[in-house]
């Protein structure tokens, strides 16, 4: 996979990532070294940390592929942000989407433009790979996920999560 480029607008309907607004930013494909980064990132976004989780993760999205995207973003050599998405063919019937599955900003960078950059790049690896359509899941009390995925022209889909508890 070719670095992305972060600020190229998308060509997917709707879709509206804005580039980022610091200086140096690097939007590229994750390293092995990365990962590290990755999970202080995650860490304190979610208070757990998930070691084994995220080394997993990069042996599946992390390797050069054509539908596993996996990018973090680096400013003078430290990773302050990583996104991670997916095509899917066919998923229940729906033609090739493109998923997010999975972001976030160090606390030390946000409203920077970072995580948009990040989703303008993961975007354009989803123009590139031939997809009309993202999608993603967000908490319906994570306002500040929605906000964000709002802010980049992502609205509520036609789609309804199911779940159930198993016995
Ligand atoms: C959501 C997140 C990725 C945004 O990253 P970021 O680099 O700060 O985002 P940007 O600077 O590109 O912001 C783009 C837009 O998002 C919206 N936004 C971002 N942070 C916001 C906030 N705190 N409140 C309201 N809107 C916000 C704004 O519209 C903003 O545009 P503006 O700055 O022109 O107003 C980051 O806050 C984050 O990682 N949060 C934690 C994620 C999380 O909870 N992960 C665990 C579950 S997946």
């Amino acid at each position: 996979m070719t670095e992305p480029e972060a600020k190229r607008p998308s060509k997917i309907p709707g879709a509206n990532p804005k580039g980022s607004a610091l200086p140096g930013v690097l939007i590229r494909p994750v390293k092995p070294a990365d990962i590290i980064g990755v999970i202080a990132i995650d860490t304190e976004a979610t208070g757990i940390e998930k070691t084994d989780y995220w080394h997993e993760l990069f042996g599946h999205y992390g390797s050069k592929r054509q539908q596993r995207f996996f990018l973090v973003a680096e400013v003078g050599g430290v990773i302050y942000g990583f996104i991670i998405g997916e095509v899917r063919d066919w998923e229940f019937g729906a033609p090739s989407c493109g998923w997010i599955f999975g972001m976030g900003v160090s606390s030390t960078k946000r409203l920077h433009g970072i995580g948009s950059a990040l989703l303008g790049a993961l975007f354009e690896c989803f123009n590139r790979a031939g997809v009309e359509k993202v999608r993603t899941i967000a908490g319906r009390n994570n306002s500040l996920m929605l906000s964000f995925f709002r802010s980049q022209g992502m609205m509520a889909a036609p789609v309804i999560p199911l779940e159930c508890d198993l016995p």
